[in-house]
């Protein structure tokens, strides 16, 4: 009997409260639109779905790409009006058919033995690195995974391609541009130089 007393307790508590929650979803539905909740998830869905494709394209790129600055700023069209063989002055091919790659201070030592300009950029290149005799660590945006190997002599010579066609107009411009290093492999973004192309 007293568990029967207790049951009826607890429904007529129950019963109690069953009024309130009614009357505030009546209260919810006369602020809401007539057709209940359609229209508030259709929201939340776009919302949603804008907010995934922000966090998608924009945010998880940019956490993904740490920006790095190149050491010294470098201006190639000022230095392909100063030097007599254009880009074989300081991008060449080896007697072996190596490349040369990315020019090593002896080959810009002969112009900046010392600071002749206002340039901030080259007051930099000359102490740090001409005075002290260091190498300048430039950043390579091109930079292949170890496991590839790559041969210039096979396309530069051989198949006559045009740098810009893989390298896009880093040999035309007036400034080095960041360098993006993708956090998780190391890899450089601009592997093919495809955002200079696309300026
Ligand atoms: C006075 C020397 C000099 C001359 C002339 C020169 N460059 Fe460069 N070049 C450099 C230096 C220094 C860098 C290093 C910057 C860097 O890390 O990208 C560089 C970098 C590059 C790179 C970037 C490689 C990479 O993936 O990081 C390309 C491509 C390039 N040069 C093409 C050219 C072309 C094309 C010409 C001729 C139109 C040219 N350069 C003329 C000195 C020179
Ligand atoms: C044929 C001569 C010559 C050679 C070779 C040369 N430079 Fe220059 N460089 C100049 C002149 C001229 C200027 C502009 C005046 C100045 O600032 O001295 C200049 C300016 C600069 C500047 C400041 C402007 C800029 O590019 O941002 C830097 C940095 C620089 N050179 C780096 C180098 C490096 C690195 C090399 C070797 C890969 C090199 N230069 C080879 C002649 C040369
Ligand atoms: C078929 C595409 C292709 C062409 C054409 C090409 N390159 Fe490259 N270049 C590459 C690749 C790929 C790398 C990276 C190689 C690596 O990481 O081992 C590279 C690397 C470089 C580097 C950096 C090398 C280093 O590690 O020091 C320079 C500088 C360069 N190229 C300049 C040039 C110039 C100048 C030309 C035109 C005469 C040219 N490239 C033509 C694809 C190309």
């Amino acid at each position: 009997m007293s568990t029967d007393e207790k049951a009826n307790e607890v429904s007529a508590e129950v019963a109690d409260q069953e009024p309130i929650t009614p009357s505030s979803e009546t209260e919810g539905s006369s602020h809401g639109a007539e057709g209940g909740a359609g229209g508030p998830i259709i929201l939340f869905f776009i919302i949603g779905l804008i907010a995934s494709l922000i966090v998608g394209w924009v945010i998880f790129p940019q956490l993904l790409y740490s920006q790095k600055k190149q050491p010294v700023d470098f201006n190639h069209v000022l230095h392909n009006e100063e030097v007599e063989d254009g880009c074989e002055s300081c991008h060449f091919f080896r007697e072996d058919g190596t490349y040369s790659g990315v020019p090593k201070l002896a080959q810009c030592i002969d112009c900046h033995e010392e600071v002749n300009g206002e340039d901030p950029e080259e007051e930099k290149f000359v102490n740090e690195y001409v005075a002290k005799e260091r190498e300048v660590p430039w950043l390579i945006y091109s930079r292949q995974p170890q496991n590839v190997f790559f041969s210039h002599v096979a396309h530069v010579k051989m198949a006559q391609m045009d740098c810009v066609t893989c390298h896009g107009n880093i040999g035309e411009s007036e400034s080095l541009k960041a360098y993006e290093e993708n956090r998780i492999s190391g890899y450089s973004r601009d592997i093919w130089g495809r955002k200079y192309r696309r300026n």
